[in-house]
This record gives C-alpha cells, structure tokens and sequence, in this order.
C-alpha cells in the first residue's frame, strides 16, 4: 500500500490528478470508477482545469460510478447522476453514453444492480477506482456488515450515512433510505485503487480501516489486501494512525 499523507486537499487534488493523468496516458481508454460527496470535488475540479489547459481528456475513457439513491431519478439536483454532470461529465465534455450509473429509479432495482454489474463485466471490469470512506468505514454504499465478496446490490443505508448526506437535500426531503452499490467484491477486482479522505471527522475510519482488521464490520479495511492501493489523505485525516 502506497500512503501519501499531505498537507492540504489542493495537494491531495494534485496528485489524484497526476494519477489519474497518467492512467490515462497509459492506456486512455480505461474504465475509472468514480466516487461521489465531498471529498473528490477538489480533485475533479483539478481534472476539470487540466482538462481546460489541454493536459487532461476523458474522450476515449469509460466511467462507473459506485452508486447511486434509490428512488432519485437523473434529474433530481441530489442524485448522483446529477452530481457527476456538473462537477465532472459536463465541464469535461463527457460523451453521455460513456459515463454509466445505476438507474435508481429503475422498476426492478436488484435486476438493476445485477444488469450493471454485467454492464461493467462487459467493458472488462475497472483499471482504476477512485473511493472516499464513510465515517462509519463504508466504501461505496457497502455499509458496515456487508460481505467482503459482494457484487452490486441494492442496500439500506445506515442513519449514519444518511445523517451524513442529509445537508445535499431540500430541509423537506429526507435522504433516501436505499440505494444501489457496487459490491466490495465487485471494487476489490479494480486493478488498481485510490482511497481518498480528508478532514479530522475521517481520522477514525481511515485508521480502523488501514490499521484495524480486515472485517466486514469496517468494508474499506479490504483495502489492506488490495495488491495495488494508494490512499492519498490530508493531515487531518491522518491524525489517529499510530
Ligand atoms: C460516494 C460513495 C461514498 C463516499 C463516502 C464519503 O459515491 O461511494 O462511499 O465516498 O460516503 O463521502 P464524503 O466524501 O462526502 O465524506
């Protein structure tokens, strides 16, 4: 495992850039698994501003978001589909039909996951996934509990996740109770990984989850067997690693 401790989010932003930068420059049809919430934003507006300057294209990439709300349809200002327009797909000028994310309105959702996965099986799985970590030790919606060989599924997600999200909805809306993930199973055959936090609020999780034992309990320790990881993380987030 390559961990990189720095000293700021804009530095975190800087290297995950330069990684996936040079992902891209290798093989620039890779599939990247891409994270949603607060943590990557600096990172994708680093890749945005490259993308700008001319040093950075998604044009023969493919994405797979980890996942996505149950019940929430692309459209909804929420969503992850959302999300991933503006502050990623849309400024980069992403072909829509290369970014792929769970339909969360779908009328089967667990066909749903089962078809997305194989969606993701056909294009010959992920080269490089980008994770950020719960404060309860989630890796994508893979909360505390779930099986360390699972595949995309619908699941229920924890008050803790959800309290932790509740700031992205309308003070009438509460965040939804389900949602479609990709498994830890399906996030560990990723070729490579880059596991991102930042901010003291993570410092708990990210040291049970690369100090701790590898136990469903906390999903992102499966990252300690992951044969090609990099954590970035800032300072803060650091603070309780021994
Ligand atoms: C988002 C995702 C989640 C987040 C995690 C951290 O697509 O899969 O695992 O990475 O909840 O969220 P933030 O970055 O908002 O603290």
């Amino acid at each position: 495992m390559d961990l990189i401790i720095v000293r700021n989010t804009e530095r975190m932003a800087r290297i995950g850039a330069d990684l996936i930068q040079r992902q891209l420059a290798t093989k620039p049809d890779s599939v990247l698994g891409l994270a949603t919430g607060a943590t990557p934003l600096n990172l994708y507006r680093e890749m945005v501003a490259r993308h700008r300057r001319g040093r950075l294209t998604l044009e023969r990439a493919i994405t797979f978001n980890l996942d996505e709300y149950l019940g929430l349809g692309p459209e909804h200002p929420a969503s992850y589909a959302s999300y991933m327009r503006r502050h990623l797909f849309g400024p980069m000028g992403l072909d829509p039909a290369r970014a792929h994310l769970p339909n969360g309105t779908a009328a089967a959702p667990e066909a749903e996951a089962k078809c997305y996965e194989a969606r993701l099986q056909a294009v010959g799985g992920i080269d490089l996934q980008l994770l950020g970590i719960g404060l309860n030790g989630h890796i994508g919606f893979n909360e505390p509990g779930s099986a360390l060989d699972s595949r995309a599924r619908v699941v229920c997600l924890s008050a803790t996740t959800r309290a932790a999200n509740q700031r992205y909805f309308p003070l009438d809306e509460s965040t939804p109770t389900h949602a479609i993930t990709l498994g830890i199973g399906t996030i560990m055959e990723a070729r490579r990984l880059l596991l991102l936090a930042s901010g003291s609020a993570k410092a708990a999780a990210v040291s049970d989850a690369l100090e701790g034992p590898i136990t469903p309990e906390v999903p992102a320790s499966v990252v300690q067997r992951h044969p090609r990881v990099t954590v970035l993380i800032d300072a803060e987030a650091a603070t309780a690693l021994s």
